[in-house]
């Protein structure tokens, strides 16, 4: 299983955003959704062993966090529109949240009130790594391919202090992909390129 956890600080955590300018209303929830495209679609198919994890730290509403596992997951379209308007409608649901973990809002996205201590939670026994600049170079990082494995990484901010406080404490790797700071979604599109690698090689009889 891969695991995804993008980190937007100032994303609005309400349905408070305009779909005709998501930039420039909901505090860059649009990295965020770029970040679940990436990580859960492929060209013409979703990733069924992907899990998505939005942290949105914006607004009255935050934090709350989106789920979206690619397992059960219909209908996710590969556009930022129309991902903009999933997210729009889980945000405005009416799923009680208040008892804590992840509520199932529609087949394969579920929401919680919390953040980054929701999450972990919900990682089960997966290997943590954080994704980061100047980090040893995930191509050196043994068996990953051969794990439950999660990776955090930040919006177009980087992590603020508070998330790399959490994350230092919880001991978490540090992995880069590259010797240039790259978008967010793209980081997401080389790490998953880089699973896919060593799953082919795996697969492959020699
Ligand atoms: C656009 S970058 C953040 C840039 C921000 N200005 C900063 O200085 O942190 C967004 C996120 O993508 C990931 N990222 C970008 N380039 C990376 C690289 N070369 N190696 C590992 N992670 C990277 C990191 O998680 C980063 O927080």
């Amino acid at each position: 299983m891969r695991r995804f956890v993008v980190i937007c600080p100032e994303a609005t955590a309400s349905d408070d955003f305009l779909l005709d300018d998501l930039p420039g209303t909901s505090g860059r929830l649009d990295v965020g959704l770029r970040c679940m495209r990436a990580a859960l679609l492929f060209s013409h198919g979703i990733r069924r062993d992907v899990v998505v994890y939005v942290v949105l730290g914006g607004g009255p509403r935050a934090p709350r966090v989106v789920r979206v596992s690619g397992a059960a997951a219909r209908f996710v379209r590969p556009d930022e529109r129309s991902l903009a308007l999933l997210a729009k409608k889980v945000l405005a649901s009416r799923v009680d949240t208040a008892a804590g973990g992840f509520v199932d809002v529609r087949p394969g996205v579920a929401l919680a009130s919390g953040g980054l201590e929701q999450v972990i939670a919900d990682l089960g026994g997966a290997t943590a790594y954080v994704l980061e600049e100047s980090a040893p170079d995930i191509r050196d990082v043994a068996d990953l391919e051969s794990r439950d494995v999660a990776f955090f990484l930040g919006d177009h901010l980087g992590f603020d202090d508070a998330t790399r406080a959490h994350l230092g404490a919880m001991g978490v790797s540090a992995v880069g992909v590259g010797p240039v700071s790259v978008h967010a979604e793209d980081a997401v599109a080389i790490v998953s390129n880089e699973l896919d690698r060593r799953d082919a090689r795996r697969h492959t009889p020699r």
